[in-house]
C-alpha cells in the first residue's frame, strides 16, 4: 500500500470511529431525554391522581354531609335555613372530634350558651378526627351562606378552607388548635407555649433538677403539639433532666398507652424513669396504666394539660396525676364573638386564655391561676 492510500484509510477509520461515538452520544442523550420526560409524566399523572383522590374524597364526604342534612329534615338543593329564619343568626359549628372527653365538653359548652341565644341557630357538625371530612364541612358552611363558621380545627391542614371561607366574607372563629397564617376572624385558645414553660418550670422544681423524663406529645401537625413541646424542652436545658424518650400519640388515648409500653420496655429497670409529660390528660392517664400493667406506677410522676373537672382534676385528687394545667375551651366567648360579629362589632384578632394549675395541695381550692400574657 502506497503512503497515500495509507494516510486514506487511516483517515478514513478515524472517520468512522469519530461517527460512530458522535452516534453513541446520540443515542444515550436521546434515551436520557425520553427518561427524564417520561419521568416527568408519571409524577404529573401521579400527582393529578393523588389531586383527583382528595377531591373525590371530599366530594364523597359532602354527599356523606348532604345526606345526613337531608335526613335531618332540610329539603335537597335548599340552603339549611327556611325563610322563617332568616332573620335568626345562622352559626356554622364544625368540631374536629367529638370522640374525647375535653372536646366532648367544648360542645356541650357551645351547645349550652347558644342556646341561652334563642336568635341562634346553631349547626353543629363532627368531622370524626378526618381533615379531608372537615374541609367539606367548612366548603359546605361556606355555601350554605351561614352568618358565622366556628371551627375548631384538627390540624394545620384546614388552613386554606378556613382561609376560603374568610375571604368569602363569612367571619371565621377559630378554636383551640390554630391554623397558619391570618386569614381568619378572631382566634380564641390558651397560650399553650406559656402552658409548655409552665409545666417544664413545674417539672424542674418537683425533680429538683434532675431526672428521667418521657414526653407523650400531641399530633405532630398541630400547633399545640409543637407549643406546649419547646418551651418544655427549653425549660429543661441546662438541668440534670434528660428526655430519655419522647413520642406522637396524636392526641389519643389509645396510641399514649402504646407509647408508654414502648417507652416502659426500652427501659426496664425500676427507677429509669421519673416522670411523664402527657400533652393532654387522656395520655397522662393512659401512660399511668401502662405503668401500672407493668408495676411500676408508683415509681412514676404522672402530669397532663386539660384540668376537666371529672377528668385530670379528678385523677389529681385520686393521685393518679400530681398535676394538671387547665385547657380552658373559650366556647363561651366564641358564642359572644359570633354575637358581636353579627352586630358589625369589631372584635379582637387573637383571645388568649390564661391557665390554672392543679396540683395535691391546691385542687381542693379550685387550683391556682396562671393568667395569660398581656
Ligand atoms: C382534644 C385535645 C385536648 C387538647 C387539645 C389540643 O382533642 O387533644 O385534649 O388539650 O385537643 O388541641
Amino acid at each position: 500500500m502506497t503512503p497515500t492510500r495509507r494516510a486514506n484509510a487511516a483517515t478514513f477509520v478515524l472517520l468512522v470511529v469519530i461517527l460512530v461515538v458522535l452516534a453513541g452520544f446520540a443515542v444515550s442523550a436521546y434515551a436520557l431525554l425520553r427518561a427524564t420526560r417520561e419521568r416527568a409524566s408519571a409524577e404529573a399523572a401521579r400527582a393529578a391522581a393523588q389531586q383527583a383522590q382528595v377531591q373525590a374524597r371530599v366530594a364523597e364526604s359532602m354527599a356523606a354531609l348532604e345526606a345526613e342534612r337531608l335526613r335531618e329534615g332540610a329539603t335537597a338543593n335548599t340552603p339549611a335555613a327556611s325563610t322563617a329564619e332568616a332573620s335568626a343568626i345562622r352559626i356554622g359549628y364544625s368540631q374536629c372530634n367529638r370522640g374525647e372527653p375535653w372536646r366532648e365538653q367544648m360542645d356541650k359548652d357551645i351547645k349550652a350558651h347558644a342556646a341561652k341565644h334563642p336568635e341562634i341557630q346553631l349547626i353543629a357538625k363532627d368531622a370524626q378526627n378526618e381533615a379531608l371530612r372537615q374541609i367539606a364541612q367548612v366548603k359546605e358552611f361556606v355555601s350554605g351562606k351561614v352568618d358565622t363558621l366556628i371551627i375548631s380545627p384538627k390540624d394545620t391542614s384546614l388552613t386554606a378552607a378556613v382561609a376560603e371561607a374568610f375571604e368569602s366574607g363569612i367571619p371565621v372563629i377559630v378554636l383551640d388548635r390554630a391554623v397558619e397564617g391570618e386569614k381568619y376572624t378572631c382566634f380564641i385558645g390558651a397560650d399553650n407555649r406559656l402552658i409548655g414553660a409552665e409545666v417544664g418550670k413545674w417539672v424542674v422544681k418537683t425533680l429538683n433538677g434532675t431526672g428521667n423524663v418521657v414526653e407523650l406529645k400531641g399530633l405532630a401537625s398541630t400547633i399545640p403539639s409543637r407549643d406546649r413541646s419547646e418551651p418544655f424542652h427549653d425549660a429543661l436545658k441546662s438541668t440534670g433532666i434528660k428526655v430519655l424518650y419522647e413520642a406522637d400519640m396524636e392526641w389519643l388515648s389509645d396510641r399514649a398507652r402504646e407509647k408508654m409500653q414502648a417507652a416502659l420496655s426500652r427501659n426496664p429497670q425500676k427507677g429509669s424513669i421519673q416522670l411523664v409529660y402527657g400533652a393532654n390528660d387522656p395520655a397522662a392517664i393512659a401512660a399511668y396504666n401502662a405503668a401500672k400493667d407493668a408495676g411500676r406506677e408508683n415509681e412514676i410522676i404522672f402530669v397532663g394539660v386539660d384540668a376537666l373537672p371529672h377528668e385530670g382534676v379528678e385523677m389529681v385528687r385520686r393521685g393518679v396525676l400530681a398535676a394538671t394545667f387547665e385547657y380552658p375551651n373559650g366556647a363561651d366567648l366564641a358564642i359572644e364573638t359570633a354575637l358581636r360579629l353579627k352586630k358589625g362589632e369589631a372584635v379582637p384578632k387573637k383571645i388568649t386564655l390564661g391557665t390554672r394549675l392543679f396540683t395535691r395541695e391546691n385542687v381542693d381550692q379550685g387550683g391556682t391561676p396562671i393568667p395569660a400574657k398581656p
